[in-house]
């Protein structure tokens, strides 16, 4: 990975001392020293070479002998020593895909999980009918599940809200950068600034690990925000407030949809029961965990 000899001299060129690293020696190199920090790290490579070359994979694979300038070497590097302190991939990037779509990512907000999909397939799904709706994605983080929406039904009445302002930027930012209409974002706490409103749909990947989860010392969610990610000592605080008060901002026959951890399908189908939801329907995600629970106002 060091492109540059410790013992060179001072007065040495940029070009001068610039060991000669192709793209297959790079990749090869940060492999070896990511191996034993992260589950992926022939995939973190790759996206972290492309990010640097401002290439596709197809480009890495069609010419492994093309050589890096210092530059790109050096920045290249740089990435690789981050991500070996455990920076996820997203915020070295400052990008990540969900729904085919491209999202900007910071940390200030969650870094969008393949999991969420299922909400926004289930959605797409069971309302595939319905031209117009008026739809509300509760914690919004990076517009990730809204975006998705508007993408897929440009007529639907979408309305994002989060507690945290800089998420409400980047959000504002990604349905820009996805041209889709979003119609409204909303600052404030779950229902306290659409109170006096009806939806349709509402819709929410809430903050639901649990306090003392040991998962939190690990991995990405050392780096995410606590706030999207943790809600009590059972994760439950924030779904329990949902299904509570959701009943209030539904239409008649409305829907709450809430994604939620693989272990807790039993806590939410009570929490929905206990608030008079009926019809509950309970989704696994593409790992077959369940992940997904919604339910109807009668
Ligand atoms: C798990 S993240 C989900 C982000 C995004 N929806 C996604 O699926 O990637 C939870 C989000 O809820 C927001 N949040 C936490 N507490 C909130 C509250 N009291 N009211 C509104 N949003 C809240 C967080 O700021 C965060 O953006």
């Amino acid at each position: 990975m060091n492109t540059r000899p410790s013992n060179s001299h001072p007065l040495q060129t940029e070009t001068d001392i610039h060991t000669v690293t192709t793209i297959s020696q790079a990749l090869q190199g940060a492999r070896h020293e990511l191996q034993a920090c992260s589950p992926s790290p022939a995939v973190d490579a790759g996206i972290l070479l492309c990010h640097v070359l401002a290439c596709t994979s197809a480009h890495l694979i069609a010419w492994p002998e093309k050589e890096l300038n210092a530059e790109q070497a050096m920045q290249f590097e740089q990435l690789v020593a981050q991500r070996k302190q455990g920076t996820p991939v997203a915020y070295l990037t400052g990008t990540r895909e969900f729904w085919s779509l491209d999202f900007k990512v910071t940390p200030d907000v969650l870094i969008p999980r393949a999991e969420t999909e299922t909400l926004v397939e289930f959605i797409i799904e069971t309302f595939s009918e319905q031209p117009s709706l008026n739809v509300v994605d509760l914690g919004t983080g990076s517009g990730a599940i809204a975006c998705a929406l508007a993408r897929e039904r440009p007529g639907w009445n979408i309305t994002a809200t989060d507690v945290s302002e800089q998420a409400l930027v980047i959000a504002q930012h990604n349905a820009t950068l996805n041209q889709v209409n979003i119609a409204e974002f909303v600052h404030g706490s779950w229902f306290e600034p659409i109170r006096d409103r009806q939806f349709d749909i509402i819709v929410s990947n809430p903050p639901y690990v649990a306090v003392n989860d040991p998962h939190l010392e690990s991995g990405d969610l050392r780096f995410e925000p606590t706030s999207a990610l943790t809600s009590g000592e059972q994760g439950m605080d924030d779904i329990r407030r949902l299904t509570q008060q959701a009943g209030a901002c539904l239409k008649s026959g409305g829907w709450l949809i809430l994604e939620h951890g693989f272990d807790q399908q039993q806590l939410v189908r009570e929490a929905f029961g206990k608030s008079g939801f009926i019809d509950i329907i309970q989704r696994n995600d593409i790992a077959g965990l369940p992940r997904m629970s919604a339910a109807h106002k009668a």
